[in-house]
């Protein structure tokens, strides 16, 4: 098996590039059919979804939009802690059909902080895709809607996916050896 190394840690190829491509295709043909007419806006969290976003999006067919967004997450001053903030976006949610692409969510922090934010501009729907999901790692409550793979809790790396800052090159998904 060819393991690679990504800094100080190894990681094993876990899933290919091939039945990557295949469950992004079939991603978008469930979303070409529920959102036919509809002409959803596609809202991409960076880094991560990068590649994941731009591979999906080739294989959507109806009309739709797509913008990026990157969050930032800062010491807020109440005691709540952590403060989410959007970079980047800039398109109106009022009455539009939202789609949230993600490249995985892990205990589901993040989502679960920043979708208040969005309810509040008052979309018709508002959907999350991930390409991966670690139900074992769920932590605050996200409901994923559209789901690539359901991975065990193990760190994985490829596909726009980083350990502190490398490894979103690789064209597969690596997981790491423990
Ligand atoms: P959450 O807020 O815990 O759901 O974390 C979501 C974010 O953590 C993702 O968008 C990733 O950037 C990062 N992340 C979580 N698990 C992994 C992993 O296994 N590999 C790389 N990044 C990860």
């Amino acid at each position: 098996m060819q393991t690679i190394r990504v800094h100080d840690k190894l990681f094993e190829p876990y899933l290919s590039e091939s039945s990557i491509a295949e469950k992004v295709k079939s991603l978008a043909e469930k979303l070409n059919k529920d959102y036919e007419g509809k002409k959803p806006l596609f809202i991409a969290i960076l880094n991560g979804s990068f590649i994941f976003a731009a591979d999906l999006f080739k294989s959507i067919s109806i009309e739709a939009e797509i913008c990026f967004i990157k969050l930032a997450s800062y010491k807020g001053t109440k005691s709540s802690g952590q403060v989410i903030t959007a970079i980047g976006l800039d398109m109106d949610l009022f009455n539009r059909h939202v789609v949230i692409l993600e490249d995985i969510v892990d205990t589901g922090k993040t989502l679960n902080e920043f979708l208040p934010q969005l309810y509040h501009q008052q979309p018709a729907s508002l959907k999350i895709v991930a390409l991966l999901h670690k139900p074992e790692a769920m932590v605050f409550p996200v409901n994923v809607d559209y789901t690539g793979f359901s991975i065990p809790n193990k760190f994985v790396v490829g596909y726009g996916l980083d350990y502190n800052g490398l490894g979103r090159n690789i064209a597969a998904i690596y997981q790491l050896v423990e």
